[in-house]
């Protein structure tokens, strides 16, 4: 198979069979599949049919069978609590193994969900392995949200069992996950029928006798389970993310597809090999974690880094370049919001001077827009390809980037660097009609879609076809605007739907107006994103109370910046919120967030011809520009 990046993306678009049939030759198969892309259900489309294998053999037993036994497969780097462990792959093997025992143990069988709820400790990735080991489907909830939403994907997911901890570190003090727990399995209807929960020496939590299990007790005397082979189009995980309501999307993956493209992407993308380190600054909550931090270096033999800290204030901003010089990272991941807060404390690259970064080949961005000024900044001072790339928790890896193990094509500040193998991408008017280059529109994907992108939705096949597929009959729409420019590059612009994306996390503006719509002193609330220097992102709240409200402005801001809070969690960074008399509305009565937005940014506007009351708009206005 030709190795540039021209050939292999037309070969990929050509012969999708034969090119994917290619790559998965890398992974091993306990039976190989009969047809490689399915589409006898078209428009949703499987890989790899009939085949069977298992994602933790491929990510774990493999490379020990192999004679990484004694290489390091995890590092833990926790400056929170100042500890760090090391796992080597037969160390990997004998944990996961054991927990997938205690899994078994519980009643967990193949096709069951767990749900993991767990800061950034390696039992977390654990947890993921051992589900993956029996067929067992987990579903990771990030650390940020709080009980009511952990009780939103419980309903959905109807988990059989929990894996949790005592308690997360965040810089702003301890996180108590057990309470969050507690209080999600009381809110929630499905009852899950034993939590295993984690103690932590930094805070220990409280268990209850019939349903709660001590993580080491149990592994104590669990005897390890084996591997045990799925269909290709088993799902693996189901990963929860913001859509334009309040309720959440599991977004399913398989185990065929996606061993198969991480594993491509591992070493042509991040170009990283068997036995070099990777070191992806994210969370195991947030899909990049789920790619990066956990499977796509297990998969490929590598040794990944499992961080517990944050890019700046644990203790400096240095933090990063001292796991790179420690561990010799290869390839840097993270989002541009954890380097924009790093340029921001150290402008002038000083804390990078002081570590070796010489091991360090390119440092990969993806979760946001990068804006062009830290881009520059950070490749100034690195002095290695600074390569942003895009993608979704739909689709699971890049759908744009720069093949970087493959050919090191000219980086185009800006842009997300051109489509990867298998993700024909096009740009369309409202009409479907295709935009010349250059040219800006909705940017869909042609179907199929490659690997590794998702199956579909948690027990929801509708929202998955009428959400994705019917837009543009034959397309993948991807939910966000841009151009493809005449060298064939993409440029993401902004999404098309309530989406916003704060410091590189997904939320729903729909969500957060249903917390503040919930209050009963509120008739009205608009939510939209307003942009900010280090987060890229905040939600603007503008609530209208009802005619019987007497109380103080400030005293109502406060109860929904804290109800937010409670029931979305910290990670929303709520706290921008104004009272007002009335939302601005079309005559048709649809709230004006994008001419908001646009205020609030300090844009040009124009009063839409479409408005019911321009004088709704001024006096908004005046409130916004306050
Ligand atoms: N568990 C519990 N709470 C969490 C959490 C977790 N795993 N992650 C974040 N939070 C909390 C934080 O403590 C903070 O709470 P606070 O309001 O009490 O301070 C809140 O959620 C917001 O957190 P964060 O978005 O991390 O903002 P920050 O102001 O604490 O830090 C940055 C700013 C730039 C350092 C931070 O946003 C960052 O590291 N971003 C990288 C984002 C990233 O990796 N995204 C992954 C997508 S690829
Ligand atoms: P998530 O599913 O949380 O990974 O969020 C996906 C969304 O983040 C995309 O649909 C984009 O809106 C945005 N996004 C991800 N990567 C990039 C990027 N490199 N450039 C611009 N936006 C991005």
């Amino acid at each position: 198979m030709s190795q540039d990046y021209n050939s292999l993306y037309h070969e990929s678009l050509d012969n999708p069979e034969g090119f994917w049939a290619e790559q998965a030759g890398a992974v091993d198969w306990d039976r190989p599949w009969d047809r490689v892309l399915d589409d006898s259900d078209a428009p949703f489309y499987r890989w790899f049919s009939g085949g069977q294998l298992n994602t933790c053999h491929n990510a774990v037993d493999r490379h020990v069978d192999a004679g990484r036994g004694e290489q390091d497969a995890l590092v833990w780097d926790s400056p929170v609590t100042g500890q760090t462990r090391r796992y080597s792959y037969a160390e990997l093997q004998d944990q996961v193994s054991r927990l997938a025992g205690v899994l078994r143990d519980l009643g967990v069988e193949t096709g069951d969900r767990v749900i993991v709820y767990m800061p950034m400790v390696p039992e977390a990735a654990m947890a993921m392995l051992a589900c993956a080991r029996i067929g067992a489907i987990h579903s990771v909830v990030f650390g940020g949200f709080a009980g009511p939403e952990l009780a939103k994907r419980i309903d959905d997911a109807e988990p059989r069992v929990i894996l949790s901890a005592s308690c997360g570190i965040e810089p702003s003090g301890m996180v108590d996950y057990k309470s969050l727990l507690d209080e999600a399995l009381e809110r929630s209807d499905h009852a899950v029928e034993r939590c295993l929960i984690l103690q932590r020496e930094v805070h220990r939590c409280e268990l209850d006798a019939d349903r709660d299990l001590d993580w080491e007790a149990a592994m104590a005397e669990a005897a390890p389970a084996a591997c045990v082979p799925v269909d290709a189009n088993h799902p693996l995980y189901i990963l929860y993310t913001s859509g334009t309501t309040g309720r959440p999307k599991g977004i399913v993956r398989d185990h065929g597809g996606h061993a198969v493209a991480l594993l491509w992407t591992m070493r042509n993308i991040y170009g990283v090999a068997p036995g070099e380190v990777m070191f992806t600054a994210s969370d195991v909550g947030w899909v990049v974690g789920h790619s990066y931090i956990v499977y796509g270096p297990l998969l490929n033999g590598s040794t990944t880094i499992i961080y517990e800290g944050k890019p700046i204030g644990t203790p400096d901003a240095g933090a990063f370049w001292r796991i790179c010089e420690t561990y010799g990272a290869r390839a840097l991941f993270t989002a541009p919001t954890a380097l924009r807060a790093i340029k921001k404390e150290d402008p002038e690259g000083e804390f990078i001077r002081r570590y070796d970064l010489s091991k360090l080949r390119a440092f990969f961005l993806a979760g946001e827009r990068s804006d062009p000024d830290s881009v520059r900044w950070a490749d100034r001072h690195l002095g290695v390809p600074i390569l942003d790339h895009w993608w979704q928790t739909e689709t699971g890896w890049a759908i744009a980037g720069y093949p970087y193990g493959l050919e090191e094509m000219p980086v185009k500040i800006g842009t997300a660097g051109r489509p990867m193998p298998g993700y024909d991408v096009r740009v369309l008017d409202e009409e479907g009609e295709e935009m010349p280059r250059g040219e800006l529109g909705n940017i869909v994907i042609r179907l199929p879609m490659p690997p590794g992108t998702m199956l579909t939705l948690w027990g929801n096949r509708e929202r998955h076809r009428d959400g994705y597929l019917m837009r543009y009959p034959g397309h993948y729409l991807t939910g966000d605007s841009g151009v493809v420019d005449e060298d064939g590059y993409v440029h993401i612009m902004s999404r098309i739907d309530d989406v916003i994306n704060v410091a590189g996390h997904r939320l729903s503006t729909g969500r957060l107006e249903e917390v503040l719509s919930d209050h009963p002193a509120v008739v009205e609330a608009a939510v939209f994103g307003v942009r900010d220097a280090t987060k890229g992102q905040l939600p603007m709240g503008l609530v209208v109370p009802g005619s019987a409200f007497d109380g103080d402005d400030k005293a109502l801001v406060a109860e929904l910046v804290q109800r937010v809070r409670e029931e979305v969690g910290p990670v929303a960074a709520f706290r921008q919120c104004v009272v007002v008399k009335r939302l601005p509305k079309t005559r048709s009565g649809k709230t004006l967030r994008g001419t908001m937005r646009s205020i609030a940014n300090g844009e040009e506007w124009n009063m839409p011809a479409t408005i019911d009351d321009p004088a709704v708009l001024d006096e908004i206005a005046g409130y916004l520009k306050r």
